[in-house]
């Protein structure tokens, strides 16, 4: 058979899952923006500048040969060993539940967000979600075509009254996803009465709560320990609680770490869906993850990035004071990377953004966030990769924006 050339090649046919899979217009922006002189409020990155690489290059030189070794090796699918024990143990300082559920390590927890949507979605299902909400939940969620129906949330937490009525519709939601502590990208940090609300709403239903805890750690005030017990340490009877946490805000993203702990039925699925997605997590930072727990330094390395971030959060804080117009609405934050504008109802974050991008600085806009990818009058910020002087100077860049487009 002789070769052709000059065939036109067609557009390949592509699965109907992917093919409604576009890149959305802020995204188009997001690319403009990463240019070296704009200052970034957009990325939930946490500070260059802070990650613990000395440190990691030193614990990893300690380790003998045949760990060395391992962290080159294929690890089990659920997780080294050897770190499924240390972060059994760091997670038990939190309260939870570790003995009576099972752990397994993910490559991030945006990973344990897609097994989720996995194991749970049939196309076209409802799953309940926050709005606004986590865009890698929304994204995860979106890829095994879910129905998203987002529940409002005020700056105490979800609002109950809401909730209730999507818990009692006829098709009933495959799960509830929440981000309860230092909300992205809402910044809100869930109260006490709040969370036992939701828990009563849930008991009964057979919805499983999908509950992420990526900034819990991160909290600036001590007095807020109690209301970042998760709902999992909680282990309230009759809800399958899977809880989603990550190496990411207090190592570093660049490790690929995450772990979902979820109870024995939910997580033999979970392992199964997993074994065909990447086999294992990178044994190479799990070697290091779990050298940096068993030393201690975990502990005292969150505590130093959580007073950094402290900084940072009442940098932004003042100069948002000094130059926001007062008809706009924000969090002071309590924790975690963000700071969530609410501007008047008929203003578009998109725009100002584009202004915003031409004097310097950039943010992102609200309907990345809304499941429905609709509401645009608000927007979000991070401080958490940014020097004092980066603020200082660009947040009067947005104010200046949000002043052109909304008056
Ligand atoms: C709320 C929330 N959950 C999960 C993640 C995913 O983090 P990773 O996959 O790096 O663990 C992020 C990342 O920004 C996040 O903000």
């Amino acid at each position: 058979m002789s070769i052709k050339f000059n065939i036109y090649t067609a557009m390949p046919r592509f699965s109907k899952s992917v093919s409604a899979l576009r890149s959305s217009e802020i995204r188009d922006l997001m690319t403009l923006a990463s240019r070296p002189d704009i200052i970034s409020f957009a990325g939930g990155m946490p500070g260059n500048d802070l990650f613990p690489v000395q440190a990691v290059e030193e614990l990893f030189r300690e380790l003998d040969s045949k760990t060395k070794q391992a962290a080159f090796q294929y690890a089990p699918t659920p997780g080294l060993p050897s770190l499924l024990e240390s972060l059994e143990g760091f997670l038990e300082t939190k309260g939870l539940p570790v003995k009576e559920n099972r752990l397994l390590i993910t490559t991030g927890s945006q990973q344990a967000l897609n097994i989720l949507g996995k194991a749970f979605i049939d196309r076209g299902e409802a799953v309940l979600v926050e709005n606004p909400c986590f865009i890698g939940a929304l994204s995860a969620f979106r890829s095994y075509e879910a129905e998203l129906r987002g529940v409002p949330v005020d700056r105490e937490g979800i609002v109950i009254d809401r909730l209730s009525q999507e818990i009692q519709r006829k098709e009933r939601a495959k799960f509830l996803y929440i981000t309860p502590y230092f909300h992205n990208p809402a910044g809100v940090l869930y109260t006490t009465e709040r969370k036992e609300q939701l828990i009563a709403s849930l008991q009964g239903t057979n919805i499983p709560l999908i509950e992420d805890d990526a900034y819990g750690d991160l909290y600036f005030f001590e007095e807020d320990r109690d209301r970042l017990k998760p709902i999992k340490a909680i282990n309230p009877d009759g809800i399958n609680v899977c809880y989603t946490g990550s190496f990411s805000k207090i190592l570093g993203p660049g490790l690929r770490l995450g772990w979902m702990l979820v109870p024995e039925k939910i997580y033999q699925k979970c392992e199964l869906i997993k074994q065909s997605a990447d086999a294992c997590s990178p044994s190479f930072t799990q070697v290091l993850a779990d050298a940096f727990i068993r030393s201690g330094q975990i502990y005292s390395y969150v505590a130093s990035v959580r007073h950094e971030y402290k900084k940072r959060a009442s940098t932004m804080v003042a100069a948002l004071r000094e130059h926001l117009p007062n008809y706009v609405q924000w969090n002071e934050p309590r924790g975690g990377f963000y700071i969530w504008l609410t501007l008047p109802a008929t203003a578009d974050a998109t725009q100002i953004m584009t202004l915003a991008i031409n004097g310097g600085a950039v943010f992102v806009a609200g309907k990345t966030f809304d499941p429905a990818g609709q509401q645009n009058n608000s927007l979000r910020l991070s401080y958490c990769n940014n020097t004092p002087e980066q603020i200082v100077e660009g947040i009067p860049i947005v104010a200046n924006a949000i002043r052109a487009i909304c008056g």
